[in-house]
């Protein structure tokens, strides 16, 4: 879709549907009550015979109407003014790009993005809907042989600020929403993809295309590399699979030179049957999605690039399945992590844990300013915070603060969970350094209690994703979570975020 920002009144606009906002009850928005005194009371004749309330969401399409110059108005219902925040708009501008999309309108002039919203800018309002409105029209049907096309796509958006002086800063912010969109919808390609197709050598071609198409630096290991590098925790993983596992390194030089990199960590597990540890049968097909972390971590370093972020941005993937079969890894093996750590393998479903130490060991040699790593880690953290909240853990508070705060902004909330000393113990095991799990209790806390064994050296942050990275049910499919968080975390960093 193409977009593009303008500021202007809604009367005068030629596009094929204007789109402005109504709170409830039935109070128009100013720019609503522009285009009703153009029509002459129009639009308040409408909405006092009732056909338009103003709930959160709602639409109402109006053809011919007198004294404008655009083929239709849509109307969209915005809640309450009093309670008009982040969900509301979001869905505002949700049901608009929707409605336009389905009723054949070519192109839309959306007045929501003049509407005030608590607590957030002009840009952060451009940003989001630019988000919001290729989240709308995202579809996932290439294995699809027919594929249910939309009779008339909506192929324009245009985005109207209520000010001259806004319009710099309001590209500005159409330009990021626009590449954060673009790493979302490569989150969410990858992840959406089966796990016959998306194998540890597909996501490393993909890191590879990415590294062609944006100047990356771009490095895979195999398993003989990883073998000498002493990765015998990752390689236990991998040990059942026919897939050979591969281990990703893509870098951004956007920075200085002797700048310190951001690292990005993504759990790659491309399908997680639990290995001999194997998992119940029903739903299984979603473990598909074990890979979200690295998609997430691919979309940011994608969306980072097209932006010609000034930082410097290390991603890396390690990249397995998790399979049963007569060379898999058994509960109670021991091996030898790259740290030198030892560990008890007692349950091989905990296997994120187990590839992610190495990635996390061998991450130190680019001597990280920070490190994030992002996986689909435990099915407790879903327990613990649903589908609405990732779980945060970090070994450095102000991380942590500035990474709850950037989920905030991008309405891709994470939520920080303990990372006490007093877990530890849980991990103890009679034979190695520790074991792989922690027992029934705590379970999201203490697979990051074990991670914290192997990011000593630097300031770190996990980010559970298990419940957020993908949906479940009838709208199945990946959601593009964490990227908005970490986009935003890195645009305030380096100071661009309006
Ligand atoms: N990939 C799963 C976690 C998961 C499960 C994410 C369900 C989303 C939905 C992970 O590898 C796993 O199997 N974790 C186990 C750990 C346990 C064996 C200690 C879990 O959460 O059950
Ligand atoms: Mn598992
Ligand atoms: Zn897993």
């Amino acid at each position: 879709m193409e977009f593009s920002i303008k500021s202007g009144s809604p009367e005068k606009q030629r596009s094929a549907c204007v789109v402005v906002g109504v709170f409830e009850p039935r109070k128009l928005t100013l720019a609503a009550e522009l285009l009703d005194n153009a029509a002459r009371n129009h639009l308040s004749d409408i909405i006092r015979r009732g056909d338009m309330e103003g709930k959160s969401g709602s639409t109402l399409l109006l053809h011919n109407v007198p004294g404008t110059l655009c083929d239709r108005v849509l109307l969209v219902g915005l809640g309450k003014e009093k309670e008009f925040g982040d969900k509301e708009y979001c869905d505002a501008v949700r049901s608009a790009v929707r409605t336009l999309n389905e009723t054949g309108s070519f192109d839309g002039t959306v007045f929501l993005t003049e509407t005030s919203v608590r607590k957030r800018s002009a840009a952060w309002r451009v940003r989001q809907a630019t988000i919001v409105a290729q989240e709308t029209v995202y579809r996932f049907d290439q294995f699809k042989s027919k594929k249910d096309k939309v009779r008339r796509p909506l192929r324009k958006l245009t985005f109207v600020v209520d000010r001259r002086n806004e319009l710099a800063t309001a590209e500005e912010a159409l330009n990021q929403g626009q590449a954060i969109a673009e790493g979302m919808a490569l989150a969410k390609n990858l992840a959406n993809l089966p796990a016959n197709v998306c194998t540890p050598t597909y996501l490393a071609e993909i890191a590879q295309k990415l590294a062609a198409e944006h100047k990356l630096d771009c490095q895979i290991l195999d398993s003989d590399e990883m073998a000498a590098l002493g990765m015998q925790s990752l390689l236990a993983v991998a040990k059942g699979s026919q897939q050979p596992p591969r281990l990703i390194i893509l870098q951004h030089k956007g920075g200085k030179a002797d700048d310190k990199p951001v690292v990005l960590v993504g759990k790659g597990v491309t399908f997680d049957s639990g290995g001999i540890s194997i998992k119940p049968a029903a739903e299984m097909d979603e473990m598909k999605y074990d890979m979200c972390g690295a998609a997430g971590v691919l979309g940011t370093i994608k969306a980072a690039a097209m932006m010609k972020l000034p930082i410097n941005l290390t991603v890396i993937v390690p990249s397995t399945e998790n399979m049963p079969g007569g060379a898999a890894t058994r509960p109670g093996d021991i091996v030898t992590s790259m740290s030198g750590q030892t560990i008890e393998i007692l349950n091989t479903d905990a296997e994120g844990r187990l590839i992610l130490c190495d990635a996390l060991t061998y991450a130190a040699r680019f001597e990280p300013d920070i490190l994030i790593d992002v996986a689909t880690l435990t099915g407790a953290c879903v327990v613990a915070l649903g589908h609405v909240a990732t779980g945060l853990f970090a070994n450095n508070d102000t991380l942590a603060r500035e990474l709850l705060h950037a989920g905030d902004e991008a309405h891709d909330r994470a939520w920080q969970m303990p990372l006490w000393d007093d877990y530890q113990e849980l991990l103890k095991s009679p034979f190695a350094d520790m074991a792989n799990i922690g027992g029934r209790w705590g379970g999201s806390i203490t697979a990051a209690c074990f991670l914290s064994r192997f990011t000593r050296k630097y300031v770190w942050a996990h980010l559970d994703i298990a419940g957020t990275a993908w949906k479940s049910g009838t709208d199945k499919g990946a959601t593009g979570r964490p990227v908005p968080l970490l986009m935003h975390y890195l645009l305030k960093r380096v100071g661009i975020l309006n």
